[in-house]
């Protein structure tokens, strides 16, 4: 989450957030990942639909926050199913 927290672009919504806040999201979005990839987690977080309302995302915003992830997911070398599968997860929350 650092990559997203420290962008030039998104990383103004999240100033302001303290450490636990921010370890709070990390974990939220952890628990979110393993769920929609057959892991053992439960999700945690409030919906996104309500988390992310009236922040005005545009899709450029998200293509910036996936590709964070898309980059953490090679630099610790998920194969290439699996990271295809994350990715066309993630693709599926852009409306939100
Ligand atoms: C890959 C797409 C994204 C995913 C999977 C995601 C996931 C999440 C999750 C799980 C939460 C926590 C919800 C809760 O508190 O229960 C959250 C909160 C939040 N997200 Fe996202 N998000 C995404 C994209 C974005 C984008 C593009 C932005 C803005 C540029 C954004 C801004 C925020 C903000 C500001 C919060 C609230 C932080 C707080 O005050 O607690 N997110 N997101």
């Amino acid at each position: 989450m650092t990559k997203v927290w420290d962008d030039p672009v998104v990383g103004g919504v999240f100033v302001g957030m303290g450490t636990d806040s921010r370890d709070q999201l990390r974990q939220k979005n952890k628990n979110l990942l393993y769920f929609n990839t057959g892991g053992l987690c439960q999700k945690i977080n409030r919906p996104l639909e309500l988390t992310h309302r009236d922040l005005g995302i545009t899709d450029k915003e998200f293509d910036i926050v996936a590709n964070h992830l898309a980059a953490t997911l090679k630099e610790f070398n998920v194969p290439k199913r699996e990271y295809e599968e994350v990715m066309a997860k993630i693709g599926k929350l852009q409306p939100y």
